[in-house]
């Protein structure tokens, strides 16, 4: 995720545009740029932080009145000044600035390669400047057209070229953009917060649609040429629920921005049901070799890591254990050298998921990372790393970093299970279409808050509350659980569902609530008695089920429904409703939902 700005007006561009990415930060940070058109192309990027770019500016000021601009979160290529959008042809004369992924880029670059292209940078961004210029013959938006058609992906871009002084063209497919109307100026953006400043009038464009922002005003159409009348939306949001995206929260805006989070971990990653991990760099031979799988972590990030335990367990059957790092740490673990640990980290700088990864590795363990930061610490030891590419997570309270958790392991293990020919190629099949039909089935989820926010009223007042589930379901009631506890500061416990008779059972008395996962349709019956022995003692039954489980509402106060899926794919959709559950509750209790008390987002101590 990265933001993006374009500005056409009477005003000089540079402040604008540097004003406009200091309000998309939260898309991304670790280095920025812009470019204005004033006879040349004048381009300031820097890595880091926009006050970096600032400096820059301070010491090599530019002048001119149209320009793009990009903030950048990572995805590939490390965070460095010559990754820095906005990127250039050799020539200088195009310029683009790019969100999202070209997931082609790899064959595209070869071939401008073997054309005898020099880049400048790693990102996949930079061919997009490469092919513009190849492909202009006069007309910049005809040569943006044939490089959209080149370029797969999801993602937005924006284009300006000094031969066409005045004009920048923009294009949407799937990323977001839009166009702030202001009284004989444009904006660009990637949302709306970022120039409501200047304007409260925009139109938002449209995947397949494009762009054409002259001093004149903007023009939209299709990708192929066909006009669009675009309604101008007027937006009244206050200052604050603006940099929210009009969301409450940003808890609430990050979990509604879940389906995308899957999109953009996916990309480029998994076609025709082939794996390809860019900076995995082990071979098949290792993976074959693989005698047992080491997960580590902490918080969310270690719930994240149990539904990977029974992924490498149950379908690759392949020996994995997850560890709290802080446990692993001290344990001694008997760790051998043909053992992959594998250490899970949003930030990448949590202190004792540092210090398991470090001592895997001493121990002559592989490590890979999953971690959501480019250069994080965590990255910085890995032998591998799996990013997850959530963008940036401002809420302590972890959720769409943990869904990219999820999905990173699923596709680790589809990598690992086609080397070692041990998972069941149909089983695979299924999965690979599972996952790209996942951000849909997401969004499905999301459009039932209600139904969590019904259920949010029966827990508000409860004192205690128990989750309970089997197999994977016992690992997503762990992280419904933690979710509810840190922000709702409600007491909660999760357990497997059959324990709950060996001693819980004695606190279950009216009224109390229990939260039932029931998506692993081979224990549903076995957890179905579980909910009979709680229903049986007065206890207040909340059930996440498939839409088609026709048995549970006979036993449910609340059904929080998700749509059909393979079991071994259900906890990405099951845990939606118990994030959607716990920020309602947190809402109701009147709780600072995005800074709970006594919490930190990273944990940098022991
Ligand atoms: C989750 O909501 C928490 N904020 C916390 O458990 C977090 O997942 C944990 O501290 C690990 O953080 P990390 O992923 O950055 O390592």
């Amino acid at each position: 995720m990265c933001g993006i700005m374009g500005y056409v007006g009477p005003q000089e561009a540079a402040p604008i545009l540097v004003d406009g990415l200091r309000r998309l930060e939260y898309r991304g940070y670790d280095s920025a740029g812009i470019a204005v058109s004033n006879g040349s192309i004048q381009v300031r990027k820097a890595r880091g932080k926009i006050a970096n770019l600032e400096s820059l500016l301070e010491s090599e000021p530019t002048g001119g009145s149209i320009g793009i601009g990009h903030t950048r979160w990572a995805t590939h290529g490390a965070p460095t000044d010559a990754n820095a959008h906005p990127h250039t042809d050799p020539s200088g004369e195009f310029v683009v600035v790019h969100n999202g992924i070209i997931e082609n880029f790899q064959s595209l670059k070869q071939q401008l390669l073997d054309d005898g292209a020099e880049f400048a940078s790693e990102t996949d961004s930079e061919i997009l400047a490469h092919l513009v210029a190849r492909e202009y013959d006069g007309d910049l938006v005809a040569a943006v057209r044939r490089t959209v058609a080149l370029s797969e992906g999801a993602y937005a871009m924006v284009a300006m070229t000094k031969r066409e002084p005045g004009k920048i063209v923009a294009v949407r497919k799937i990323s977001p953009l839009v166009v702030g109307l202001g009284d004989g100026e444009t904006f660009l953006a990637s949302d709306i917060p970022a120039v409501l400043h200047h304007t409260r009038d925009f139109m938002v464009i449209e995947d397949d649609e494009l762009v054409i922002v002259t001093d004149e005003g903007a023009t939209v159409e299709t990708i192929d040429g066909a006009p669009v009348d675009r309604e101008v939306v007027r937006i009244d949001w206050d200052a604050e629920q603006a940099e929210k995206g009009g969301y409450e929260h940003f808890m609430l805006k990050e979990i509604h921005e879940q389906p995308a989070v899957v999109t953009e971990t996916l990309a480029s990653r998994l076609e025709d049901g082939t794996v390809w991990l860019e900076d995995v760099g082990f071979d098949d031979e290792y993976a074959a070799d693989i005698g047992r799988v080491w997960i580590t972590a902490c918080g969310t990030a270690y719930h994240a890591g149990l539904i990977g335990q029974e992924i490498f367990r149950r379908v690759l059957r392949l020996p994995a254990n997850v560890e709290y790092a802080h446990e692993l740490r001290y344990a001694d673990p008997i760790i051998g050298p043909n053992e992959l640990t594998i250490a899970i980290s949003q930030s990448g700088e949590t202190a004792d998921t540092l210090a398991a990864a470090r001592l895997a590795v001493d121990k002559g363990s592989r490590m890979l990372a999953i971690t959501n930061v480019v250069g994080s610490t965590l990255s910085r030891y890995a032998d591998d790393i799996l990013y997850t590419r959530a963008g940036p997570e401002i809420s302590v309270a972890s959720t769409k970093a943990y869904m990219a958790m999820l999905i990173a392991q699923y596709l680790l293990a589809l990598r690992i299970g086609a080397a070692r020919g041990t998972v069941d190629s149909e089983l695979a099949a299924k999965v690979s279409h599972g996952l790209h039909l996942m951000p849909g089935a997401l969004e499905e989820v999301l459009s039932r808050e209600a139904e969590a926010e019904k259920a949010a009223h029966l827990v508000t007042d409860a004192e205690d509350m128990y989750f309970i589930g089997r197999g994977l379901d016992y690992a997503i009631a762990m992280e419904g659980s933690l979710k509810l506890k840190e922000i709702s500061y409600l007491h909660s416990e999760a357990m497997p569902a059959g324990e709950l008779k060996h001693g819980t059972l004695a606190l279950i008395t009216d009224d109390v609530p229990v939260v039932v996962i029931l998506t692993q349709r081979d224990v549903y019956d076995k957890t179905i008695s579980a909910v009979q022995e709680v229903k049986a003692r007065g206890g207040r039954i909340i059930a996440v089920a498939y839409d088609s489980d026709a048995e549970i509402a006979a036993h449910a106060d609340v059904v929080l429904r998700i749509p059909d899926m393979e079991d071994l794919l259900a906890p990405v959709a099951a845990v939606v409703p118990l994030q959607l559950l716990a920020y309602h509750v947190a809402r109701l209790r009147g709780h600072d939902i995005d800074q709970p008390r006594n919490l930190a987002k990273s944990v940098t101590v022991e």
